[in-house]
């Protein structure tokens, strides 16, 4: 089985939870402590192997661009200064992974961004990665995970968290065969933000997918599903008409970087495990008590 290589991070929504922020930045550049939400995820990946990206972005938001590209005027001052950490630092991620950026015009949906990785992905399986969700693995990077998964399978695979009831119209959930158990689960179905009455379980997907090319056979014709958008999930839901479809537990802590509290949890405790950061956080916290 040819290993998995790209990894696809749709970043074209308008982020509007986090407005008036995102009127001008996007908030996958809303920092943690001092790095981009966006560059954790890309890290990630990289962390798991990957060494292909692509970033779907739409007008206005090309400091992302900038973010992950070789700065040659800042490279410059910094050698002047002699500040060798800071250049280490900002080209890091350039030299080890490639980048590339394609835009979506119409905000129609996530299953409409996944489709303009169609030629990205060139036929072969790729990872995807929702802005909004930061893992810290137990012992290993959500995406590894993902991958060693599917080196067992050879097919797509959902990375999954359990939500409580509250929480299950806001995501995808998955549908299990009968009596299946354990961290790796064959899937019947998936559905897309259903009503808690009509979830099959509370096992939500979490941002992370594994997906073989057949995807786009479906992204292709889908028509619009829940909150009137062209969902993912009902093309993952029609391509286990094809092929098996796996959930995997993810095995770490995650963080709804799109909600205001999640944001705030992942600073603090982003800050907590820094050696360079954590008593400064501590005594904050203490201070407050
Ligand atoms: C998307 C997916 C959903 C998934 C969620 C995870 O929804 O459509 O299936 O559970 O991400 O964060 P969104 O949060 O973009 O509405």
């Amino acid at each position: 089985m040819k290993k998995i290589t790209k990894a696809v991070i749709p970043a074209a929504g308008f982020g509007t939870r986090f407005l008036p922020f995102t009127k001008a930045m996007p908030k996958e550049m809303l920092p943690i402590v001092d790095i981009p939400t966006i560059e954790y995820i890309v890290r990630e990946a990289m962390d798991s192997g990957i060494t292909e990206f692509l970033i779907i972005i739409n007008e206005g938001k090309e400091c992302i661009k900038t973010h992950f590209g070789k700065n040659e005027v800042l490279e410059r001052f910094l050698t002047e200064k002699n500040k060798t950490a800071e250049i280490e630092q900002i080209n890091e991620l350039p030299s080890k992974i490639n980048v590339s950026f394609t835009y979506q015009y119409e905000q129609l949906g996530l299953g409409h961004a996944v489709l303009c990785a169609k030629e990205f992905a060139n036929g072969e399986p790729f990872v995807l990665l929702l802005g909004d969700d930061v893992y810290v693995g137990r012992e290993k990077p959500a995406t590894k995970q993902l991958l060693e998964a599917y080196e067992k399978t050879g097919c797509s695979i959902l990375g999954t968290l359990e939500v409580p009831d509250s929480d299950v119209s806001k995501y995808g959930i998955c549908e299990p065969f009968e009596k299946t158990t354990g961290d790796l689960i064959k899937l019947r179905s998936v559905v897309e933000k259903p009503k808690l009455e009509d979830a099959p379980s509370n096992l939500a997907i979490g941002g992370r997918y594994i997906l073989t090319p057949a995807i786009f056979d479906y992204l292709e014709n889908q028509t619009r599903g829940a909150g009137n958008e062209i969902q993912l999930t009902d093309s993952i839901l029609r391509l286990m008409a094809k092929e098996d479809v796996y959930s995997l537990a993810i095995d770490g802590r995650r963080y709804d970087i799109g909600s205001k509290k999640g944001f705030l949890e992942a600073t603090v405790d982003f800050s907590l495990a820094r050696a360079d950061l954590a008593d400064a956080m501590k005594e904050i916290i203490n201070n407050r008590k």
